[in-house]
């Protein structure tokens, strides 16, 4: 019998005989096809420790049939005691928003915290779920931001101190709002224009209360200043364009806006991370896209084990994450236990994923 194999060198069947080459994720010949998989080749193969794709076939029966589970699930994840760090810290701090030492001395403390947890982390994945301090939107907001331009800054290759740096300027982005009328902010329906022109002057808020404060650096505040503008030059407050806005801001805005969009808020439903991701291809031109292309390679837009819903309409779990197609991961379906990988194989190349299920 004969059957398509996805998975590592070690849950290969013992005595199989491959029938196709086997290559590494680099296309490296790892192994010839009619290769019979004894003790001795499995052993040498598996030093190789990526997934790997095989069509096999048994000479018999295998003795033991070989269940597949998915992957971990590594995506950063914060533990209690920091989430009720966050918040205690967090609503501290908004309380405090005219008291420059206060606002600074707790924001670039909690930086240094979601700092050390990014650096230490195995795997630079977000899952939001994993990260939520608060059903507070302003402490929730606050925190993914702050920890996903984290994340997307250590991605492109930034410094130590500019990851740093940008945490604490993506921790207090939004801290302007505080200065603009409750009513406003919290109103659960449409703006008014003159509603929208009070609130676009929130990053200018943010930016004059961290005026004079020694620990905030003249970058820190312009990230601040600058997240909502676009690289197109409609943003605001100032319209500006491409490199003027800085690293900083640009990382916000892509953080920013993905944040939002995944938000469930009074006046709107949240939208999974695949529609998010979707909706921001579309305006992908308000974006610095290199560092758009590196912010999709770190959202894990369907975690391995979820159970989803595919455009054929069967039921799939995903098994692994395709690091460059986030929402084309491997998947095992729910009823014929296939394997499929949405970005390698041709015949479900039409095949999207259209939720959890
Ligand atoms: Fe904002």
């Amino acid at each position: 019998m004969t059957k398509e194999f996805e998975g590592y060198i070690s849950e290969l069947p013992k005595g199989c005989i491959t029938e196709t080459d086997i290559y590494t994720d680099k296309g490296v010949l790892l192994c010839p096809k009619m290769t019979v998989m004894d003790e001795n080749t499995l052993e040498k193969l598996s030093n190789y420790k990526g997934p790997v794709q095989v069509v096999i076939s048994y000479t018999e029966e295998p003795v033991e049939e070989v269940i597949i589970q998915p992957d971990k699930d590594e995506s950063i994840e914060f533990d209690n005691s920091f989430k009720e760090y966050a918040v205690e810290t967090l609503s501290n701090l908004y309380a405090n928003v005219d008291d420059v030492d206060t606002l600074t001395i707790g924001a670039t403390e909690m930086g240094e915290e979601v700092y050390s947890i990014v650096k230490s982390a195995t795997s630079l994945c977000i899952n939001l779920e994993k990260l939520k301090v608060s059903d507070v939107y302003t402490y929730k907001h606050a925190v993914d931001v702050g920890t996903m331009a984290a994340v997307l800054a250590k991605v492109i290759g930034e410094s130590d101190s500019f990851v740093r740096e940008v945490t604490v300027s993506g921790l207090l982005h939004d801290i302007g709002k505080e200065k603009i009328p409750a009513e406003i902010i919290n109103k659960p329906a449409k703006l008014t224009k003159e509603e929208f022109e009070i609130i676009k002057t929130h990053p200018i808020h943010g930016y004059k209360l961290l005026l004079g404060a020694a620990l905030i650096s003249e970058e820190v505040r312009q990230g601040i200043l600058n997240h909502h503008e676009n690289v197109d030059g409609t943003g605001y407050p100032r319209g500006l364009v491409d490199d003027r806005i800085g690293k900083m801001a640009q990382i916000i805005s892509i953080v920013d806006v993905y944040d939002a969009l995944v938000t469930e808020r009074a006046y709107k439903s949240a939208m999974s991370p695949s529609q998010a991701i979707e909706i921001m291809f579309t305006m992908s031109n308000k974006f610095n896209m290199d560092y758009f292309r590196a912010f999709l390679s770190i959202i894990n837009a369907f975690p391995n084990g979820t159970e989803v819903l595919l455009s054929t309409g069967e039921i799939a779990i995903v098994m692994r994450q395709n690091k460059s197609y986030p929402l084309r991961p491997v998947i095992k379906l729910r009823d014929s236990e296939k394997i499929i990988n949405l970005a390698r194989d041709t015949s479900y190349l039409s095949t999207v994923i259209l939720r959890a299920a």
